[in-house]
C-alpha cells in the first residue's frame, strides 16, 4: 500500500483505476463513506493561492470525518523561518497526513521522506496530480472510456501537463501536447509517458501547431501561460503563445463531439475565448466539481489503510 500522493509516475494505471472508481462511488453515494476517516488529522499547507485544491480538500476531507488545520507561508515559511525536516518531524507527532501546495517538487518528496504521515501533491511547480484525477473522472463520464480517444493539450508545457500526460499513458489514452518550441514539457517527464504508453498502446506526442494538436481531438484543454510563481515571464511568455488561444476557430478542428477542459483559474481573453469556456462542449466546472470527489477517493485510498511507520526520534532519516 502506497504512503504518499506526490507523482502520478508513482501509480500504475490499475492503482489510478481503482481511485477512480472509488470517486464514482463516493460521488454516487456520498453518505456511505461519511466519517469513515473520523478521528485522523490532516494539515493543508498552501504556499500558493488556491480556490478548488484549498475548498475541495477542506470541505471533502471533513465530509469524511477528518480534522483539518489550515497553513500558509505565513505560519510555516519551508526551508525559511525552518526546514522542511524541522517541519515534517513536527507535524508527524500531530497529523496522519499532509496536503501540501508548494514551488520545488523536492519539498514534497523530502516531506515524505522525513514525515511517518501520507504526504499528498496538491500541486508544485513540476505536477499537479490530483488535478488528473478529477480531469480522468470527468473524461470518464463524457467519453465513457480512455482507449482509442484523443486528448490535446494545448498551450504551456506546465506542472498540469505533465500530469495528464503521465495519467493518459498509464490508462492507455492517445495524448498529444501542441506547445511552443521554448515551453515543451520535461523531456524526463516526456520519456516515461512513452515507456508507459508503450505498455498501453497509447500514443504521447508533441507537435508545435496548435491546429495540428487539437485536429479530431475527443478532448481539448489549455490552461493559463503564466503559472504561479512565473509572473516576471509574463511579457516573454506572451509573446511565444501568439497562436494558441483555445478560440472555436480552434475547435473547430477537434471532433464536434470533443469536450473542452480547463483546470482553472481561466485568464478568459488570453489562453481561451468566452465562446468556448461559456460553450455547451465546456466540462470546466464538472472538473471542479469531480476534485471534491476524486480528493476524497485519494485521502481514503491513503489513509484508510495506513500503517503508520515508526516515528523516529533521532536524525538518523535525514
Ligand atoms: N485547478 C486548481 O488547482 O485550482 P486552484 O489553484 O484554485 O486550487
Ligand atoms: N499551471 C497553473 C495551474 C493552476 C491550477 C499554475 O501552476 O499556476
Amino acid at each position: 500500500m502506497k504512503k504518499d500522493f506526490l507523482s502520478i509516475a508513482d501509480w500504475s494505471g490499475k492503482e489510478l483505476m481503482d481511485i477512480l472508481k472509488i470517486s464514482k462511488a463516493m460521488k454516487a453515494n456520498p453518505k456511505k463513506f461519511g466519517k469513515s476517516l473520523i478521528g485522523k488529522s490532516v494539515a493543508l499547507i498552501f504556499e500558493k493561492p488556491s480556490l478548488r485544491t484549498h475548498v475541495t480538500f477542506e470541505i471533502g476531507a471533513k465530509q469524511l470525518g477528518l480534522h483539518t488545520t489550515y497553513l500558509t507561508s505565513a505560519d510555516i515559511s519551508l526551508g525559511k523561518r525552518e526546514s522542511v525536516y524541522d517541519v515534517s518531524k513536527n507535524l508527524e507527532r500531530w497529523v496522519d497526513g499532509v496536503v501540501i501546495r508548494t514551488f520545488g517538487q523536492k519539498n514534497v518528496d523530502s516531506m515524505a521522506q522525513f514525515g511517518s504521515f501520507s504526504v499528498i501533491n496538491a500541486l508544485t511547480d513540476y505536477e499537479h496530480p490530483c488535478q488528473a484525477v478529477g480531469d480522468f473522472l470527468t473524461i470518464l463520464e463524457h467519453l465513457k472510456t480512455f482507449k482509442g480517444k484523443k486528448f490535446a493539450w494545448i498551450g504551456d508545457g506546465n506542472n498540469v501537463c505533465h500530469s495528464l500526460m503521465l495519467f493518459a499513458a498509464k490508462v492507455g489514452m492517445n495524448f498529444t501536447a501542441a506547445v511552443p518550441a521554448d515551453h515543451k514539457p520535461d523531456p524526463a517527464v516526456v520519456l516515461r509517458a512513452q515507456a508507459e504508453a508503450r505498455k498501453t498502446g497509447a500514443v504521447i506526442e508533441l507537435v508545435h501547431d496548435p491546429a495540428a494538436g487539437a485536429a479530431n481531438a475527443d478532448v481539448v484543454y489549455t490552461d493559463v501561460w503564466v503559472s504561479m510563481g512565473q509572473e516576471a515571464e509574463r511579457e516573454t511568455k506572451m509573446k511565444s503563445f501568439n497562436g494558441f488561444q483555445v478560440n472555436a476557430e480552434l475547435m473547430k478542428h477537434a471532433n464536434p463531439k470533443a469536450i473542452f477542459l480547463h483546470c482553472l483559474p481561466a485568464h478568459r481573453g488570453e489562453e481561451v475565448t468566452d465562446e468556448v469556456i461559456d460553450s455547451p462542449q465546456s466540462a470546466v466546472f464538472d472538473e471542479a466539481e469531480n476534485r471534491l470527489h476524486t480528493q476524497k477517493a485519494i485521502l481514503y485510498t491513503l489513509l484508510k489503510a495506513q500503517g503508520r511507520g515508526k516515528i523516529h526520534t533521532h536524525r538518523s532519516r535525514r
